[in-house]
C-alpha cells in the first residue's frame, strides 16, 4: 500500500497512544463483536456475558468463555500487533489502551498495555485473582464457588485504576491512533476524544466510518495490518531510545 500522505511520521511525536478495538485482532482470526461474523450475532451478551447470567448459570457462562478461550487461544498476534510492539521498543513513549480481552498485544511484545475491559486469561473470586491460559479452564473451585472471568461485562464498572492510567496516558499524549473500534460502547467510546484537550493529533484507522469519525483529524479507511505497515514504515531507522 503506497504510504498515505496524510499519515503522520511517528518519530515526530513524544507520547503516542494506540487505542484498539476488536478490529485490531480481526486479521488474527478473532471474530469482532459487531458487523459481519460478529460474536454478538451468535451469542446474546445477556445470556453469556453479564453478572446476572453468571449468578444464574455459571456453567453456561463458562461454556461460552471456554469456547472463546479455545478460539482466541489458537490465534496469533498479527503484523499490526507486532508493529505496535516495535513502536514501543523504538520510540520514546508508547502506550496501548485496548478494549480487547484477547491478550494479543502482550503476546506480540507490548508492555505498557491497559485493558479497559479486562482479560479472557484472568479470573477472580472475591479478592483472589489468577492468570491461566488453560483451555478449558476448570472454573468450579473445591470450595464450591466459581471463578469469574475477570472481564468487564455489560453493566459492570471499569476498574478505576485502569481507567485512571488510561486517561492519564490519553490526556498527555500528542498523538492518538484509534484502530478497529466501532466506538459504540461507553465509556471507552469517548476516551480517545480526551486527547483533543492536550492538542493531540487524532488518527482513526477503520475500514468503516464510526459515530466519532468526525472528531478525528485524519480518518484512514483501511485495515489494521495494511495501515499500520504504512504508518510504522521506517521506524527501525529511528534513533535508538536514549
Ligand atoms: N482492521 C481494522 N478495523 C477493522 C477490521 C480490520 N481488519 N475489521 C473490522 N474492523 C472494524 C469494524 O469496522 C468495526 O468498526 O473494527 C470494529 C469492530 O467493532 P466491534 O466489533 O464493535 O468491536 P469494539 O469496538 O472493540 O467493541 C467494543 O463492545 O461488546 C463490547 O466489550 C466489548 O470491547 C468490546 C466493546
Amino acid at each position: 500500500m503506497a504510504r498515505d500522505p496524510r499519515l503522520p511520521d511517528l518519530r515526530n511525536f513524544e507520547r503516542i497512544v494506540f487505542f484498539t478495538g476488536a478490529g485490531m485482532s480481526a486479521e488474527s482470526g478473532v471474530p469482532t463483536y459487531r458487523g459481519k461474523g460478529g460474536i454478538w450475532k451468535e451469542y446474546e451478551p445477556q445470556r453469556y456475558a453479564c453478572q446476572a447470567a453468571f449468578d444464574r448459570d455459571p456453567e453456561a457462562v463458562w461454556e461460552f468463555h471456554n469456547y472463546r478461550r479455545g478460539l482466541v487461544g489458537a490465534c496469533e498476534p498479527n503484523a499490526g500487533h507486532r508493529l505496535i510492539a516495535q513502536a514501543e521498543a523504538t520510540l520514546p513513549h508508547v502506550t496501548v489502551v485496548t478494549q480487547n480481552i484477547d491478550g494479543l498485544h502482550q503476546l506480540a511484545g507490548s508492555e505498557r498495555v491497559y485493558e479497559l475491559h479486562g482479560s479472557l486469561w484472568w479470573v477472580r473470586c472475591g479478592s483472589e485473582r489468577r492468570f491461566s491460559r488453560a483451555v478449558p479452564f476448570d472454573a468450579q473451585r473445591p470450595d464450591g464457588k466459581w471463578w469469574r472471568p475477570d472481564i468487564v461485562w455489560f453493566g459492570d464498572s471499569l476498574k478505576s485504576e485502569v481507567v485512571t492510567k488510561a486517561i492519564d496516558a490519553i490526556t498527555r499524549c500528542d498523538l492518538l491512533v484509534s484502530i478497529g473500534t466501532s466506538a459504540v460502547v461507553y465509556p471507552a467510546a469517548q476516551m480517545p476524544l480526551l486527547a483533543q484537550q492536550n492538542g493531540a493529533t487524532l488518527v482513526e484507522i477503520n475500514p468503516d466510518e464510526t459515530p466519532v469519525s468526525k472528531a478525528y483529524d485524519i480518518c484512514i479507511r483501511g485495515t489494521a495490518g495494511e495501515v499500520l505497515t504504512a504508518l510504522c514504515a521506517g521506524l527501525d531507522e529511528a534513533p535508538a531510545v536514549s
